[in-house]
């Protein structure tokens, strides 16, 4: 089994791609397709090349290479992570039992669904995405941006590989209607909620990458635990590319916080706005709405398929090999929230395996805390009282026991009218877009940075922040 990539071939692989022509024959094919779709739908600035990292190896050390490359020459390819031949099913009524490297009948459809879903959410920011370019904070920025669009690409392939390898026909089809839906299109659009949301500026980059980019490591993490080794492989190098996009997120908005924090101090005033910062309480709101869509990627509260899918051995929870119970879950239990008879927020005990993506959003939840943490810090250390906080679970829910109630960032309940009064206190209002809509224009000198937003402690790569990280044509 070969780790290190082969760049030898149309698509780079670490799967042994020649030795299977039909299959090569069919990505060969779906190639075109990919780059015509990157062409209309990805990053719509033109530039010449950019400073990116492409995956050379899967192993622990040295797995990327950075270089200049033209966007659409970029070597997107297939990386499985290392196989473990020795490797069990770690859950479910299958515990115990040697990985499956084929897909097993039984289960063929619920694993295709699960890869579909998955698939459609890489594609999808990538379209969200593809007009941030024209409005970049500094070409640091801009590069950080690629980087993450190159690799939802990647994500992408990844997932096409598995439909193809093991899907047949359907998986074919599968993998063709990846590109034919489009996020927030009419007749077509993206599976899940938040992949249809708009990515208008900056701010709502950074909330994306930390707050919707999370949930997808919460769902690579389950899928990397999965008995269909291929997925798991697959699963687990992407959970490494993933680690950067939310890097990018989590200081992304370090930065937008601590420019808001030098001009209070400067100016000794809230009132940042007019001083072309963003105000601590519209990234509040920003915060909130982006938190909330991603609660919402999670699913109910209960969910028998996701029980099913456990019990089956596809999708594992968080942090499987930790968890300290019979990791078969059939005589446990947990508390889900709900609304009770009443009409009030409270919890209800149900089987755990029902409640499982309760277990996977309450790891989301405790991990999303870190950030805001993070960012309290830098405010405490400039002397500001103001503190940034995840709102209820309850707020802006569309999804699950929440969705037909509305409550406020603290958890009371509110009547539709009222919510419908203050929700422009909790939720950006048009007059807060509009306004971090107007700081966003582009800066693409070298070294300089937009007036919004403080500079990054670090380059990439060891590069200095004022490299040229994207040359223009
Ligand atoms: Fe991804
Ligand atoms: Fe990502």
């Amino acid at each position: 089994m070969t780790t290190a990539a082969d760049y030898s071939e149309k698509i780079p692989n670490n799967v042994g791609l020649h030795e299977d022509r039909r299959l090569q024959r069919a990505l060969e094919s779906w190639q075109p397709d990919f780059l015509s779709w990157w062409g209309s739908m990805g990053p719509a600035l033109p530039t010449q090349d950019v400073y990116l990292r492409t995956a050379v190896n899967v192993g622990r050390e040295g797995w990327a290479h950075f270089a200049h490359v033209p966007m659409p020459e970029y070597r997107w390819g297939i990386f499985l992570a290392e196989r473990d031949p020795g490797r069990r099913i770690g859950f479910g009524e299958h515990k115990g039992e040697p990985a499956w490297q084929k897909v097993p009948g039984e289960y063929r459809s619920a694993l295709q669904r699960l890869i579909v879903v998955q698939g459609d959410t890489e594609p999808a920011s990538v379209e969200q995405q593809r007009n941030l370019g024209a409005t970049a904070p500094s070409l640091y920025d801009l590069r950080n941006l690629f980087q993450v669009n190159v690799e939802e690409g990647r994500h992408l392939w990844a997932m096409v590989y598995l439909l193809h390898a093991y899907f047949g026909r359907e998986g074919r089809e599968e993998a063709a209607e990846l590109l034919r839906r489009n996020s927030g299109s009419a007749d077509a659009p993206r599976i899940l909620g938040a992949f249809n949301e708009e990515t208008p500026d900056w701010l709502s980059f950074f909330m994306f990458t930390y707050f919707t980019d999370r949930d997808g490591k919460y769902q690579l993490g389950t899928l990397k635990e999965s008995g269909f080794d291929p997925l798991s492989r697959t699963c687990e190098f992407m959970l490494k590319e993933e680690a950067h996009h939310m890097f990018v997120g989590t200081t992304g908005v370090d930065r937008v916080v601590e420019r808001a924090a030098q001009l209070m101090t400067e100016h000794d005033t809230d009132e940042v706005a007019a001083r072309g910062g963003i105000p601590l309480s519209v990234i509040q709101k920003y915060l909130n709405f982006h938190y909330s869509v991603s609660l919402d990627l999670f699913g109910g509260e209960t969910s028998t398929n996701v029980a099913n899918y456990y019990t089956a051995g596809l999708k594992g929870r968080w942090n499987e090999p930790r968890r300290t119970d019979d990791h078969k879950l059939t005589s446990e239990s947990i508390m889900v929230d709900t609304v009770t008879g009443d009409g009030e927020i409270g919890q209800s005990e149900v089987a755990a395996l029902t409640g499982l993506n309760t277990d996977l959003r309450r790891e989301y939840v405790a991990d999303c805390q870190t950030g805001v943490n993070r960012w309290n810090r830098i405010l405490d250390s400039a002397g500001i009282d103001f503190r940034l906080r995840l709102p209820h679970v309850a707020f802006n829910r569309k999804v699950g026991a929440f969705a037909g109630i509305e409550a406020t960032p603290s958890g009371e309940l509110l009547r539709t009218e009222e919510w419908e009064r203050r929700q422009g206190s909790w939720l950006p209002t048009e007059v807060d877009k509009t306004h971090v809509r107007s700081l966003m224009r582009p800066v693409h000198e070298r070294g300089k940075i937009a007036a919004w937003i403080a500079p990054p402690r670090n380059g990439i790569n060891g590069k200095p922040f004022d490299y040229e990280y994207v040359h223009f044509p």
